[in-house]
């Protein structure tokens, strides 16, 4: 389908311009100011509003098998979410159970993603069983175009991994050019802690954030950092929430080592108090690591304008509230942990911090598609406007206010974690490769017209 986009102002990370964008063959092929439409061409109008490289999530949990449930939303159901949200990538995560090889864990992944998502995606492949032989496996995954791993330092007895397996997943990405994405947590200290407050009787939501304190994150942050800096390659740590753990990246980062963080939009918005809320309504908030101090909320933004963060994603992982959120009821710990979060992220981070300035239009952009696009190997085909680059667009309407609510929201879940939140502008039109996707509060698009994304190398 050919198009053209006229009269909007164009953000990339680096540029702010107004100009028409031609899309052929699902690729941007001209961007100029005053094009003329050729025949049969559909002209959109963008005046007054903005235009944005579609948006990249690179960590969200769709059909996860996770603490004796799945999260709610499926390839359908949360790409669908994502692209009302103004994203048109996202990065799962394809998670090896006990005993399996990668190759199996990817052809389950393939199976539950091809058939359903609306959206270009691909995998993270999380290693939960390393050994011998899926060291051998490393290279051929990877020559398949998933140019990313996933460790857990948490989660023990399911999905932590030990250090020594770390080291030689990192010593792996190296040999092979990809990059690991870790999840800092002391997982055996977190397991004592729950393990004392549940023999003391403490069983509520809000035993889950002092089960994990930020100083457990910070100390197996610095741990993956130093096996990283002795080894001497690049990691990207997820879902940073705190002092004690972006400290040690921007200490890491001064020492000239080249290690990445990633924060997520719930992290910098929400406090821990959102734990004390009656009638087990804490449980919504509980996600691994926990939202944190108002304090440590200061210090994210303040580390994301200063360029020491370079994502910020969702680690959208939705469980209803009744039935799922209440099967641990009686035990924090068996509450399972996530939140449906990837429909928000650009409107909150757009209203929180373009709109209060603490980030610019284009440190938005950058934030919110760009750097993911760079770093997980799909730039400049995805995380940019430019000639070449595919057609993921969105058309962003910045005056309308509206409020987020369950009653409004495409998640699967019966709950949205910002209910009630107010939020200025909207996705008006939202492209995938030149097709609408989302126009005017509908989702559009077959499942299945998602691609697998076949990423470049990590250099
Ligand atoms: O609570 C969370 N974050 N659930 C998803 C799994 C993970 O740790 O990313
Ligand atoms: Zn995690
Ligand atoms: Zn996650």
């Amino acid at each position: 389908m050919n198009r053209l986009i006229k009269n909007g102002t164009i953000i990339t990370a680096n540029d702010t311009f107004h100009a028409d964008i031609r899309i052929q063959n699902e690729k941007i092929s001209e961007i100029a100011a005053c094009l003329k439409p050729k025949t049969g061409e559909e002209v959109l109008d963008a005046k007054n509003n903005y235009v944005f490289p579609g948006g990249i999530d690179p960590h969200v949990h769709l059909d996860m098998p996770f603490m004796g449930t799945t999260s709610a939303d499926d390839f359908e159901s949360g790409t669908r979410s994502a692209a009302a949200g103004g994203t048109t990538s996202v990065i799962d995560f394809a998670i090896q159970e006990k005993g399996q090889t990668l190759k199996e864990t990817l052809e389950i992944w393939r199976k539950k993603a091809v058939p359903k998502a609306l959206i270009d995606f691909s995998h993270h492949v999380a290693i939960t069983d390393y050994n011998d032989y899926i060291e051998k496996e490393i290279p051929e995954v990877i020559k398949n175009g998933f140019k990313s791993f996933k460790c857990f330092m948490a989660y023990k007895g399911a999905l932590m991994v030990d250090d020594s397996q770390l080291f030689r997943i990192i010593e792996q990405t190296k040999k092979h050019k990809a990059l690991l994405t870790i999840h800092c947590e002391n997982g055996d200290i977190v397991a004592l802690l729950q393990k004392n407050f549940i023999a003391g009787d403490c069983t509520s939501p809000k035993y889950h954030p002092l089960s994990r304190p930020a100083i457990i994150e910070g100390e197996a942050t610095g741990r993956a950092f130093n096996l990283a800096r002795y080894l001497e390659w690049p990691v990207y740590i997820v879902h940073m929430t705190c002092e004690e753990s972006v400290s040690r990246l921007i200490s890491a980062r001064a020492k000239g080592q080249l290690v990445f963080g990633e924060t997520c939009i719930q992290y910098l918005l929400l406090d821990d108090s959102v734990y004390e809320k009656p009638n087990f309504e804490g449980a919504k908030f509980v996600m691994s690591p926990p939202i944190r101090k108002k304090k440590d909320q200061d210090y994210l933004w303040s580390a994301l304008k200063l360029g020491h963060l370079s994502v910020v994603s969702t680690d959208h992982c939705p469980f209803d509230f009744k039935k799922k959120k209440e099967m641990g009821k009686n035990n924090f710990c068996l509450i399972p942990n996530g939140a449906p979060i990837v429909q928000h992220r650009l409107n909150l981070l757009y209203t929180y911090g373009v709109l209060t300035k603490k980030i610019n239009l284009n440190r938005f952009v950058e934030l919110g598609s760009t750097n993911a696009a760079k770093l997980f190997g799909m730039y400049p085909t995805k995380g940019t406007i430019t000639v070449g680059s595919d057609a993921d667009l969105s058309i962003f309407n910045p005056k309308p206010e509206w409020t987020i609510s369950a009653k409004n929201h495409f998640h699967n879940c019966d709950y949205a974690l910002f209910e009630g939140w107010k939020v200025t502008g909207e996705f008006a039109e939202v492209l995938s490769r030149g097709e609408t996707i989302f126009k005017n509060g509908k989702a559009f698009g077959k499942p299945g017209r998602g691609k697998y994304l076949v990423r470049k190398s990590f250099e």
